[in-house]
């Protein structure tokens, strides 16, 4: 496990380090400096089914939620390297047939160049902990990764405990992957469709008025039910719950990271 001095983790010094042997820190290629507030040491922190949500709780919600519906966009913005979206792809490839799992459109994009060939080229690195991780929700997991050997090779990464797996194809590519910044892909987004957006542990690097365009034009953009997922880091934003709660969201279940258009 590969422990980070707070101070390493933090530019901005309300972002508090994370942990888990699955962090990877390194400085973004390309990114433009309008929108990024610590642009010089932007992280790529993530890991599939990250402990922002319990997901079988949150999976259960959304099959609920969207039982009736013929189509429902997954849109991961901000993926880092693809566990994100991969999480996604891995639950419903796994607990439904191809009948349920083929109404949910996955698609996915980080501003930088460097992360979105990772997560394009069907591999990922994995500690052992991401591994036990995986197990709380898909049973045997190595069913779905096929060990690939020396970690793929990230600009400054400080994680080299890891190994790279290719991931099952099929899996793979029930995920559509682009370089995209977030506010344009919110721009893109059809009212009439439903969507889960993700847009999860980014927030605290955004300057205050790209968070504010962000969460303006996706309330106008999501349809009633549509539903809106963060993570706990952005929580760190000053008020962000009730700007949710401003902008005509609820919180269907307490203490989750996902509120739902009303
Ligand atoms: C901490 S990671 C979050 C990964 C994932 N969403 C999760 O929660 O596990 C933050 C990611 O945001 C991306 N990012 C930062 N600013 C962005 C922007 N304006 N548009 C798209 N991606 C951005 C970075 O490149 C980085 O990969």
């Amino acid at each position: 496990m590969n422990i980070l001095p707070v101070s390493a983790c933090s530019q901005n010094k309300k972002y508090q380090p994370n942990f888990k042997s699955c962090i990877k820190i390194y400085n973004p290629k390309n990114v433009t400096s309008l929108d990024i507030f610590a642009k010089d040491k932007v992280r790529t922190s993530s890991c599939p089914f990250r402990s922002d949500q319990d997901w079988n709780d949150f999976m259960r919600y959304i099959f609920w939620n969207f039982a009736g519906e013929d189509k429902v966009n997954i849109s991961s913005l901000a993926c880092a390297d693809g566990s994100e979206p991969l999480s996604y792809a891995l639950y419903l490839y796994d607990k439904t047939p191809k009948s349920y799992y083929g109404k949910f459109y996955i698609t996915a994009s980080d501003i930088d160049s460097e992360m979105i060939k990772v997560a394009k080229s069907g591999r990922i690195n994995l500690s052992n902990g991401d591994f036990k991780n995986i197990e709380k929700y898909i049973k045997n997991p190595q069913r779905y990764f096929t060990d690939y050997g020396k970690p793929i090779k990230i600009t400054n990464n400080v994680d080299e405990e890891r190994y790279s797996y290719k991931i099952d194809s099929e899996v793979h590519s029930l995920i559509k992957f682009k370089k995209s910044d977030i506010l344009t892909e919110v721009k893109k987004m059809n009212p009439d469709e439903y969507y889960i957006l993700n847009i999860k542990n980014v927030f605290p690097y955004l300057k205050e008025n790209y968070i504010n365009e962000v969460l303006e034009t996706m309330s106008k953009k999501l349809k009633s039910g549509s539903i809106f997922v963060y993570g706990k880091y952005d929580l760190l934003v000053s008020n962000f719950k009730n700007r949710l709660f401003n902008l005509g969201f609820f919180e269907p279940k307490q203490g989750e990271c996902f509120v739902q258009k009303i």
